[in-house]
């Protein structure tokens, strides 16, 4: 399988504190199958052919550069100095990412199932559509937590709503947003600038985006990934982390 596809340049969201884990360690330093959160998610994107990262960190952040030192010297640090949401924290990172650069990639460091094949069938799908922006989504069977993904009548994606912004039949929608996005700079950058905090966690959500650009007529296309996979789970809470150790021994994954 070729690796011509994924962005050259990929920026993993590392910034948060993780509140719903309850836990003074910085989410992204949780361990599931003997390694961290964010040191998973590095790998796949690295074998997946990303050449160039940048981690954005903050919430104790000397702890989190510790852990890129120590196992992923290669990985540009960019500082969100106060998490005020996946937008902003994306946003705090383009200055490192430079002009020269056309498509970025953009995940979570709390999703450590991401596969290499998925970043790899996610790229393939942003350029067979000459897409401003594409994500990955998932139909689950227990959808909460995460946002949904709300399309229109011919089946585009429309706009994606987060959980505590979400109305019943906004909930009742089993697709949902996994937290991993290829975006063409420009598109990215513009979208951006237009967030607004004005929703239920007076954030500026990099979800949003997605209504922005289909406001101006720009594809935003979706790479569904099969049905109720692990490998878009987030970790948001210690029962998920319980989760993935078990599917990670179950694999034989463990080190
Ligand atoms: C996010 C998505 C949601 C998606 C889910 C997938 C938004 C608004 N929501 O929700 O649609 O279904 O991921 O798992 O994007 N982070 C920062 N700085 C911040 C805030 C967050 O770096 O200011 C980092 C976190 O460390 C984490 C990632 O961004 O690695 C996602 O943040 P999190 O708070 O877990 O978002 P979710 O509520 O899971
Ligand atoms: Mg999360």
């Amino acid at each position: 399988m070729g690796t011509s596809t994924v962005p050259a340049c990929a920026v993993v969201l590392a910034a948060g504190e993780g509140t719903r884990m309850k836990s003074p360690l910085p989410k992204v330093l949780h361990r599931a199958g003997g390694r961290t959160l964010v040191d998973w998610v590095l790998g796949a994107l690295k074998e997946a052919g990303i050449g160039r990262i940048i981690a954005v960190v903050g919430f104790r952040r000397e702890a989190v550069i510790a852990e890129l030192e120590a196992h992923h010297p290669d990985v540009e640090i960019a500082v969100q100095e106060e998490q005020l949401g996946t937008g902003h924290a994306v946003g705090s990172a383009l200055p490192l990412v430079g002009e020269d650069v056309s498509t970025i990639g953009v995940f979570s460091g709390d999703t450590p199932l991401l596969s290499v094949e998925i970043v790899r069938a996610l790229s393939r799908q942003h350029h067979g559509r000459g897409a401003a922006a594409t994500l990955l989504t998932a139909e689950v069977t227990d959808p909460s937590g995460y946002g949904r993904i709300v399309r229109d009548a011919d089946g585009l994606v429309e706009y994606i709503v987060e959980e505590a912004d979400a109305g019943p039949d906004e909930l009742m929608i089993r697709e949902i947003n996994a937290g991993a996005y290829i975006f063409e700079r420009e598109a990215l950058t513009e979208s951006l600038g237009i967030l607004r905090s004005d929703n239920a966690q007076g954030e500026y959500y990099l979800t949003d985006t997605v209504a922005y650009l289909r406001s101006q007529g720009l594809t935003v296309a979706a790479f569904m990934a099969a049905g109720n996979t692990a490998e878009v789970l987030g970790i948001n809470t210690i029962e998920q982390l319980m989760q993935v150790e078990v599917l990670l021994s179950e694999r034989g994954r463990v080190k």
